[in-house]
């Protein structure tokens, strides 16, 4: 994307980059702006995996989202879906989509020059202030990851990217995370590229080898747990991007809040400090499309 086109950076929150964060345009959490659907073009389709696409959509009237933020992203006659950007910049935002369910298979079906309605960018951030960086990511959770590898390698600063699938077809962005400058390792369930097993078997090799100021993981909420564990063991801050049921995107309804206390995934998340994960349910309960508490 054209770099020197990342012009407005509209976050209320700090963000690192030079680039992205020149003049602040206010705090625009609450505008209205950011509640109203606007047509997005697909001005390009990429095919990540065999069930995962990349979306480029001419997102111009929008905010320029931070690394962690998400879109609520509807297709009219399918349904609407909370989507993590997966990089942004010269009018054009790129959201990953894994084919899960009935909205996303109707995403899928989508051709360029289709148009996807979007509203947002809502929730928080990683910050990227620190120096060195562990990138952990499982399936799709690369999405909001290799953006903030973009950002931090635009800014020097040096990384890893472990990231974990079943099969390696289904890895993501090992390529694009190698161009940013990140050293690359990958785990597989099947064992068909990099370790056979799960990401997080080999991140205690990683913390022995590198020192790390700061982890961010998103992925599964188990291997997040995990990660986030072994990261605090070290003494070593660890941000999850956390996902949960969404209604409505900016604290209204309900769906998205941790217990017990209180805070929204929407509008406090879906980037949150680790340390205060472990006074939730995360890693244990969350709440189903009803609403009831069920197991992660
Ligand atoms: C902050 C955030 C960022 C996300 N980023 C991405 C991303 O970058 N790429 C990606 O592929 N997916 C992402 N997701 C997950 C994505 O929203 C769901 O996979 C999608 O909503 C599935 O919808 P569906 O109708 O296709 O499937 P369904 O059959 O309805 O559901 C499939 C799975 O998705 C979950 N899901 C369904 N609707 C929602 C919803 N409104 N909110 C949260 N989860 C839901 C269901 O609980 C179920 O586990 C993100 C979710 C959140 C909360
Ligand atoms: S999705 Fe409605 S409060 Fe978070």
């Amino acid at each position: 994307m054209e770099e020197k086109n990342l012009e407005k950076s509209s976050n209320h929150l700090i963000h690192p980059d030079p680039v992205l964060n020149p003049e602040s345009s206010g705090d625009s959490k609450f505008t209205h702006e950011k509640f109203v659907f606007k047509p997005a073009k697909i001005e390009k389709i990429t095919v990540e995996s065999p069930k995962v696409k990349s979306f480029y959509l001419k997102a111009n009237s929008l905010d320029l989202p931070l690394p962690g933020q998400f879109l609520m992203v509807w297709l009219p006659g399918a349904g609407e879906v909370p989507m993590s950007v997966s990089d942004a910049g010269g009018g054009s935002i790129r959201i990953t989509v894994a084919r899960t369910g009935s909205t996303t298979e109707q995403i899928h079906k989508l051709e360029e020059k289709g148009t996807l309605f979007v509203r947002g960018p809502f929730g928080s951030n990683f910050k990227l202030d620190a120096n060195s960086y562990l990138l952990v990511g499982g399936g799709y959770g690369a999405a909001p990851l290799i953006y903030a590898s973009k950002v931090l390698s635009r800014a020097g600063k040096k990384g890893v990217y472990a990231v974990g699938a079943e099969d390696s077809s289904e890895l993501l962005f090992t390529h694009e995370a190698r161009k940013h400058g990140l050293e690359v390792y990958v785990a597989t369930e099947n064992g068909s590229l990099g370790h056979r097993g799960l990401v997080t078997d080999i991140m205690n090799d990683f913390l022995r080898r590198f020192k790390f100021d700061s982890i961010l993981t998103c992925g599964p909420e188990r291997m997040m747990y995990k990660v986030l564990r072994q990261g605090l063991k070290l003494g070593i801050p660890v941000q999850v991007s956390l996902e949960r049921y969404m209604k409505c995107g900016f604290g209204i309804c309900g769906s998205c809040v941790l217990d017990p206390i209180g805070a929204r995934v929407c509008i406090d998340g879906p980037v949150f400090d680790g340390k205060l994960l472990l006074k939730t349910d995360f890693g244990k309960w969350k709440r189903d499309p009803s609403g009831m508490r069920v197991r992660v």
